[in-house]
């Protein structure tokens, strides 16, 4: 990590290689991605593209929510820029979100919420159940209390990651798809590069960005390899029609079910309803309760999504790390780089983790920034 020409491989095309990748090929280096599958299609594409930093707050988690505010800051440049170079939407919407209580439970908590909200003097608007629904009309009737949320915005998620593989390609990247990496070489503590079948492809640098199977690869020494686990989201898109459109993202708390429900309307008219939370390890089947958990939540909070068609249904695997906050940066194996492990939040976290992480292998100095987000916090002794 010395000069702007290094050669890097990146271990994983989601959202967080993609988005690495493009920095560093737009600044000179020699970038090549692997990805095992379709570049974009697991977490990344499955997400509903929330960029929702004081919505999902939790009070103990106060370096994820300065690290989740510093992207959302960087979100307007990030996506001029990617729009610029690649000359197709990513579908940012800035109109805020509303986090709605459906009954006295979700009325208490999020009064506890909004009271953590204040007192780590995030913007946030307490509302009543009227003024919610003069705001997002199909609200129901039965909705007593609001959070309005007006810096939390959303992005496509789906076409942001169909920009980055565009931007990638533009700025000289190699995506190769279909491609496995089996093994990371180390040698004397030092990282050499990554095995692709029978091949050695040596590089300055490894990036590991490969979600929740970062742990899988082989070749990394016990300590070093991150503690990221799949956490299961069961998902389902709904068909907006005339009078029954949301503008706002809406969300509900985790009172009565175990399921904290959000609907998050996009451009094309598609309405994202998510999503469970399980820890089912690699299992993506979906299955009637998830899916039953999910519609009463949101037909409670809007009930006039219950004439929409149902247009898809999936699952997919957040990569959650044991504090629930991404692993950034250098690991005692030299050259090796971790960008993984960003949970609930990873759309949110792209273009701090892309800038930060590209900085580091440019310049080879660690930021302020990444600095909480170490792989040795998980390191005992
Ligand atoms: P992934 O997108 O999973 O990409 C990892 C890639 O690595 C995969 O494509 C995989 O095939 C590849 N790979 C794995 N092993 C190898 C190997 N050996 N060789 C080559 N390639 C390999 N975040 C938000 O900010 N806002 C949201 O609203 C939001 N909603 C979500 C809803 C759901 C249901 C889920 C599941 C997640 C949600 N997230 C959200 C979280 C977000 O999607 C993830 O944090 C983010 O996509 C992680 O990106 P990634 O690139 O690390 O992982
Ligand atoms: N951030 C939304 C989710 O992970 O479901």
């Amino acid at each position: 990590m010395r000069g702007s020409k290094e050669s890097v491989v990146i271990i994983g095309g989601g959202i967080i290689g993609l988005g690495i990748g493009w920095q560093l090929a737009k600044s000179g280096c020699e970038v090549t991605i692997y990805e095992r599958d379709r570049a974009g299609r697991a977490a990344s594409w499955a997400a509903a593209g929330m960029l929702a930093p004081i919505a999902e707050v939790h009070f103990e988690e106060r370096e994820l929510l300065e690290l989740g505010s510093a992207s959302l800051r960087l979100y307007p440049e990030w996506v001029r820029e990617l729009e610029s170079d690649t000359q197709m939407s990513v579908g940012f919407r800035q109109e805020g979100t509303l986090i709605v209580g459906v009954d006295r439970d979700d009325a208490g908590l999020l009064q506890h919420f909004f009271d953590s909200q204040r007192l780590l003097g995030l913007n946030a608007e307490w509302l009543t159940g009227a003024e919610a629904r003069d705001i997002e009309p199909l609200l129901s009737p039965q909705i007593t209390a609001a959070i309005s949320c007006e810096d939390d915005h959303q992005v496509d998620n789906r076409l942001m990651v169909s920009a980055l593989m565009t931007a990638f390609r533009i700025a000289g990247g190699t995506l190769s798809e279909g491609t496995p990496v089996s093994k990371i070489e180390v040698q004397n503590g030092k990282a050499r590069g990554v095995r692709i079948k029978d091949r050695l492809h040596e590089a300055d640098v490894i990036v590991l960005a490969a979600g929740c199977w970062s742990a899988d690869i082989e070749g990394l020494p016990d300590p070093i390899a991150p503690p990221v686990r799949p956490v299961k989201g069961q998902m389902m898109a709904l068909q907006m029609e005339a009078g029954i459109t949301t503008q706002k993202v809406i969300r509900t708390p985790r009172a009565k079910y175990n399921t904290n429900a959000y609907l998050v309307p996009k451009a094309n008219g598609r309405l994202i309803v998510g999503a469970t939370s399980e820890e089912m390890g690699f299992d993506t089947r979906l299955t009637a309760g998830g899916l039953f958990e999910l519609l009463r939540s949101a037909w409670e909070a809007v009930p006039g999504i219950y004439d929409l068609p149902v247009l898809e249904t999936w699952a997919g695997l957040r990569p959650g790390s044991r504090d629930n906050a991404p692993i950034l940066g250098k690991t005692s194996v030299e050259n090796l780089i971790m960008a993984t492990g960003h949970y609930r939040n990873g759309i949110l976290l792209t273009p701090v983790t892309a800038r930060e992480i590209s900085s580091l292998i440019l310049t080879g100095v660690s930021t302020q920034a990444i600095a909480p987000f170490p792989l040795s916090r998980f390191q005992i002794g």
